[in-house]
């Protein structure tokens, strides 16, 4: 695990460029992203250098992390929705090699496809991912099976509280989610973890220094090996 501890919009950048250097290397990479707040500066990013013209995106396929149960594409809380805004309509990718787990009449058996859809594609090169303060990566949540695949998942309370800024109420918070399993994250060949701000320092330690355990998720990422590590000065404090 290579850890890089620095200003966010300096981990924005330096993480970008492992995106140029490898579409440039494969230009039909297969990436895997996330949503939330913490990659936004690096959607930034990425939508400055491909306007830049420094990286393309035009042979890439994307997979995304997880999606709400209910709700549709085009709910403005919707992950498809947060993608299409803050990344997919602003580089040159194709709509069409973008995948974004289904949230409607979801059910295991279907979520299972995105896992050979994965496969289908060759595998995921770069997985992005954020934590969230339980140690959920994607969707799974704390006792998540390290062998799960992608599911259908019951939220816990402190990531519907933790979502329900979002939302006009925390009723309005979906309680299920469909996420790529911890199994799914461990296959891709690459994955960049990013972490920004004190709130995350806790359980960034945990991830980190602490035992590898289901019961902190993110734990896992000890056993993978290649995991670049990006956190701002807040979220490394306890380190
Ligand atoms: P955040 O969410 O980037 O909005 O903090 C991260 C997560 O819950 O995985």
């Amino acid at each position: 695990m290579k850890i890089i501890v620095d200003t966010p919009e300096k981990l924005a950048q330096l993480a970008a460029q492992r995106y140029v250097e490898l579409l440039k290397n494969k230009p039909n990479a297969v990436l895997g992203y996330a949503t939330g707040s913490t990659p936004l500066g690096l959607y930034g990013e990425l939508a400055r250098l491909n306007a830049a013209g420094e990286v393309s995106f035009a042979e890439a396929t994307t997979f995304n992390l997880d999606e709400y149960v209910g709700l549709e594409g085009t709910h403005d809380q919707s992950y498809r929705y947060f993608m299409n805004k803050n990344l997919f309509d602003k580089i040159d990718i194709k709509k069409e090699n973008t995948n974004v787990p289904c949230g409607i009449d979801m059910t295991n058996e279907k979520a299972a496809q995105y896992d050979k859809a994965i496969e289908a594609a060759g595998g995921i090169d770069l997985q992005l991912l954020g934590i969230g303060h339980n140690g959920h990566i994607g969707f799974n949540e704390p006792g998540t099976p390290f062998g799960s695949v992608t599911h259908v998942v019951d939220l816990t309370e402190s990531t519907i509280n933790a979502n329900a800024r979002f939302f006009e109420s925390i009723n309005d918070v979906p309680t299920q989610a469909v996420s790529m399993g911890i199994k799914t994250v461990m296959n891709a060949r690459s994955i960049i973890f990013i972490a920004l701000g004190a709130d995350k320092a806790e359980i960034v330690k945990k991830m980190i220094c602490g035992e590898v355990t289901p019961e902190v998720p993110a734990s896992v990422l000890q056993l993978h090996p290649d995991v670049e590590v990006y956190i701002d000065h807040a979220a490394a404090s306890l380190l």
